[in-house]
């Protein structure tokens, strides 16, 4: 990571323009009202008799929790975020968590109360949970600056995306309002999403040394309900199968989310070293430094390399296709391309970096 955290005037100025651009069209929030007039619809008690095979009552109670409190402790995070912005004086980012993110943000948790009132929690209950949560302190894993701190937002929106859209499946079936909910919610998440992406990139276009803090930031990346609601944050990962979601398939998005942010395969293997060191794994016989240095006496052609390897090791071969022809054709050999080819292969054989250690 660069010493200081400093981007120039104009990158100030098109994020500035990028968070306006938001504050107007920030689209359809979700309308609690709306579901708190329209509570018995949400009724999804019928759903225990009929859950798939490996879930439990109590892991679809634990499901709707998991959502229902990380969403209510939206000021917990918008203060660690307010905190970055101030420090490193990101007006910008600021403005969006306060102007458009959190009243949005607030609004997610709602319609899961209903659905939990529907076995059987009271609104007591609930609310105290709410409480005891929000009062929790947050701890937050991430690193201090706002590119960090947008690197955290796009991939953890990623995920809370894909785990509303899982619960929109699994209670269509019984209730479709609460289906609608969900991926009401789960559409705000994807649009969160992009808007981190957009901030993410314009940082990086601005200073490309920054493809490190997104690798520090993957290697350090927690769920909040780790800090918040840990006893059901942990089960997380046992309930995806059962509910349908293929864990190596999101850990391939988030891959591909982050090598579209980035926008080149040589930040995207600059990336993947920082990330490797910042966990202390090896990619293959060497250890990160060891490959840093490596490359750095290649003259930083490498990165490109690597980047290309672990995305083809990843099943993302098509993302650099184009770039790898146009480089071919600017050297004007084909024989350039099949050395590099042959060279990403072995790379990518080499390479030990499985799902499990993102
Ligand atoms: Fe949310
Ligand atoms: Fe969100």
């Amino acid at each position: 990571m660069p010493a200081t955290f400093q981007l120039p005037a104009e990158t100030t100025r098109r994020l500035d323009g990028l968070v306006d651009q938001i504050e107007s069209r920030p689209g359809e929030f979700v309308d609690a009202k709306e579901f708190a007039e329209r509570q018995s619809e949400l009724d999804i008690k019928s759903l225990v008799a009929n859950l798939p095979p490996g879930l439990t009552e109590g892991d679809l109670v634990g499901i709707l929790k998991l959502a229902f409190l990380t969403e209510c402790a939206t000021q917990s995070y918008a203060d660690a975020i307010d905190a970055s912005a101030l420090a490193c004086e990101a007006p910008w980012l600021a403005r969006f968590t306060d102007r458009v993110w959190t009243p949005d943000e607030l609004t997610h948790h709602t319609p899961y109360k209903y659905m939990l009132m529907s076995l059987g929690f009271t609104e007591a209950e609930l609310d105290k949970e709410v409480r005891e949560t929000r009062e929790k302190p947050y701890e937050h894993r991430g690193g201090p600056t706002p590119v960090h701190v947008t690197t955290f937002g796009m991939i953890q929106e990623y995920l809370t995306d894909n785990w509303h859209g899982l619960i929109g499946r699994l209670v269509r079936p019984v209730s479709p309002l609460a289906a609608y909910a969900s991926n009401l919610v789960k559409k705000r998440e994807t649009l969160h999403t992009i808007w981190y992406r957009d901030m993410t990139a314009l940082q990086v276009e601005a200073d490309p040394r920054f493809a490190t803090c997104l690798g520090e930031e993957l290697a350090n990346f927690r769920m909040p309900g780790n800090s918040l609601v840990p006893e059901f944050q942990v089960q997380a990962q046992n309930w995806l199968p059962p509910l349908g979601a293929d864990f190596s398939r999101i850990v391939k998005d988030v891959l591909r989310l982050l090598h579209e942010t980035l926008g080149s395969t040589r930040l995207t293997g600059e990336m993947i070293i920082a990330f490797a060191a910042t966990k202390g794994i090896a990619l293959g016989p060497f250890s990160a430094r060891q490959l840093r240095g490596a490359i750095d006496r290649l003259g930083g052609s490498g990165y490109g390399l690597l980047g290309e390897a672990v995305l083809e090791k990843a099943g993302l071969g098509y993302l650099f296709a184009a770039e790898a022809s146009a480089a071919g054709r600017s050297r004007g050999t084909a024989v350039y391309l099949r050395l590099r080819g042959v060279m990403r292969s072995w790379i990518s054989e080499q390479m030990v970096l499985r799902a499990e250690s993102l």
